[in-house]
Order: structure tokens, then C-alpha cells, then sequence
């Protein structure tokens, strides 16, 4: 019998794994869960005879494969693949997917959410700030910037984007000034709301040249990846900058050093942007029908390798 294992080590709400496992029996196949996990060696040993796996941003390293025998897919239930080890699934000729969009709509509000906390100096009697005639530079106009800024422009807030694999008029067309590049895009914004992935080339980008163009009272808006900023800088900038402020969904390596900032530092405990039970059912219910639709179809739709 296909063997379907969701291993997250952040689980997913009841409902979803409910729906998922409607979802796997109805097909005839069997669902395995292992949530919560803190030893490596227990997914290894998890993910030995399952033929299908759904995992969240829980690494799927080279050794997870090698130990995956009867692997065939793996289906991350989100948006960013970068916890994938892509070539290992190539050689191994296992399909890797993701599950665009299902859950842009809660990390774009966590995003707006983030704005709000640091306007108003971590919910504190500070007077604070609105964000209303405020002007927002969306970095990568996908699933979830596209949705911040919708957002943004209902809270009154000014709408710049930068991207430069989405065509200018599609940008413009949601009333969106397109940035002239990435210097125009931080110099022009009080706010900025990172969606780019972690790649090679993205890693580290966000650095010091960059945010110090930023204007006074500037805010960096993070709910992507840590990878992207680079850290050394952004303590540097901190320490110079006394109105500058960086709010993140990623705690950074150096979260300790950057806390004593507060309230100008602020980072979740834990990755929380896709953490709603709308989020989870969508993602997670999308990833149990695509792995269905490929075992049962040979269905591609969402593969990342080829
Ligand atoms: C994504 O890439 O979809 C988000 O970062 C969500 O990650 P999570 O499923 O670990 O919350």
C-alpha cells in the first residue's frame, strides 16, 4: 500500500491533518505522522518504507533521501522549497513540489501585523506612528507581496514594488509604482517587506549599502528568509542608526546580539507567518491532492526539479 508521511516538526493545525488524512485513505493510501520531532534520526528512521512525503520547512537533506528508499515525491506545504535538497530528488529521479499561494494570504497579514507592532513601538503607550500616508517598498511581487500590497494600499499606505521576473504593467495595473531598481526601491520607503528566496544569489543581499539608504525612521519588514540579509551588517546598522527598525519572522543567528536593540529588533519565537488554520488546511490539503494526483495521474503541476 502507497505510504504517505507528513513530518513536521511544526505541525500542522487538527483540521489539516484531518483533511489530509481524508484526503490519503480516500485514495487507498496510508497516512504516517510524526510531528514535533527534535532528533534527526527519527524522521531517517520515519521516512525508511514511505513512498510519499509532506513536510513543512523540515529539512529534506541528502541523508533524508538516502534513507528514504521508496521515495517517489516530496511535497513541501508551502511556498519556499529552499529547505529541499533538489539535486539529491533529481538523482534519485524523486519529484519535488511545492504548493504556491495556499498560504500567502497569513504571512501577508502577518506582514501588515508586523508594520502595525513596530509603528506603534511593540504595543507600548509610546506614541507611535501610522502607517497611513506612509509609503511601502514590496521586494518580489509574488503570491505574498502582491497581497501586502492589497493590503497596504487599504490601510491607506503608498505601494511601490520591485521584481523583476513580473512584467512592469502587471505591477502597475494593481496600482503599483514600479521601482526603478533596488536602490530606488530602499531609498524611497519607509517600510520594506522582503519576499525574495533564499538562492545563491539573494543570500546576504540585503546588506549594509542598501538598508543605510533607507530614510529616517525606516522599517525592514522581514516574513521571507533570514539567509537573505546579511546579519553582521544589519547589527552594524542598528547600532549606527538609532531610528532604524527590523522586525522579522526568521530570528536572526545573532538574535541574541541584535535583541539588545529592542524595541527597534524584533523577532518571533518561532516561524509563525503560515502558522493559521487557513494556511495549514490550504497547504496541507493541496500537497495530500498532489501527491494523490501524481501517484494515482503522473501529474507534475508544482515540480521544482526536473
Ligand atoms: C513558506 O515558504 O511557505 C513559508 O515560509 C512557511 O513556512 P512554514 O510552513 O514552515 O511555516
Amino acid at each position: 500500500m502507497t505510504k504517505v508521511l507528513v513530518a513536521t516538526e511544526k505541525p500542522f493545525a487538527k483540521a489539516a491533518v484531518d483533511g489530509i488524512r481524508e484526503i490519503v485513505e480516500k485514495a487507498g493510501f496510508e497516512l504516517a505522522l510524526l510531528e514535533k520531532y527534535t532528533d534527526v534520526n527519527d524522521l531517517y528512521k520515519a521516512v525508511e518504507d514511505v513512498d510519499a512525503l509532506i513536510v513543512r520547512s523540515d529539512k529534506v537533506t541528502k541523508e533524508v533521501i538516502d534513507h528514504a528508499k521508496n521515495l517517489k515525491i516530496v511535497v513541501r506545504a508551502g511556498a519556499g522549497f529552499d529547505n529541499l535538497d533538489l539535486e539529491a530528488c533529481t538523482a534519485r529521479k524523486i519529484v519535488a513540489m511545492n504548493t504556491p499561494g495556499q498560504n500567502s494570504n497569513a504571512v501577508a497579514e502577518l506582514a501588515i501585523g508586523f508594520m502595525v507592532f513596530m509603528a506603534r513601538t511593540n504595543f507600548t503607550p509610546v506614541a507611535g506612528t501610522e502607517l497611513k500616508g506612509k509609503r511601502i517598498g514590496i521586494h518580489a511581487y509574488g503570491n505574498v507581496g502582491r497581497l501586502v500590497g492589497e493590503k497596504a494600499k487599504a490601510m491607506g499606505m503608498e505601494v511601490m514594488a520591485l521584481d523583476p521576473f513580473i512584467p512592469a504593467e502587471k505591477i502597475e495595473a494593481d496600482g503599483v509604482k514600479v521601482a526603478k531598481d533596488v536602490n530606488d526601491l530602499y531609498s524611497s520607503c519607509d517600510y520594506v517587506s522582503l519576499h525574495v528566496p533564499a538562492t545563491e544569489q539573494t543570500k546576504n543581499s540585503i546588506n549594509y549599502e542598501l538598508l543605510s539608504k533607507m530614510p529616517k525612521g525606516a522599517c525592514l519588514v522581514n516574513t521571507a528568509r533570514k539567509e537573505v540579509i546579511n546579519e553582521a551588517d544589519m547589527a552594524k546598522l542598528l547600532a549606527e542608526r538609532e531610528d532604524f527598525k527590523y522586525i522579522t519572522d526568521i530570528a536572526a543567528t545573532n538574535d541574541e546580539e541584535l535583541k539588545k536593540f529592542a524595541p527597534r529588533y524584533f523577532s518571533t519565537p518561532k516561524k509563525m507567518g503560515a502558522q493559521t488554520k487557513e494556511a495549514n488546511l490550504n497547504a496541507g490539503l493541496a500537497a495530500a491532492r498532489q501527491i494523490v494526483d501524481f501517484i494515482k495521474n503522473g501529474v507534475t503541476k508544482f515540480q521544482v526539479n526536473r
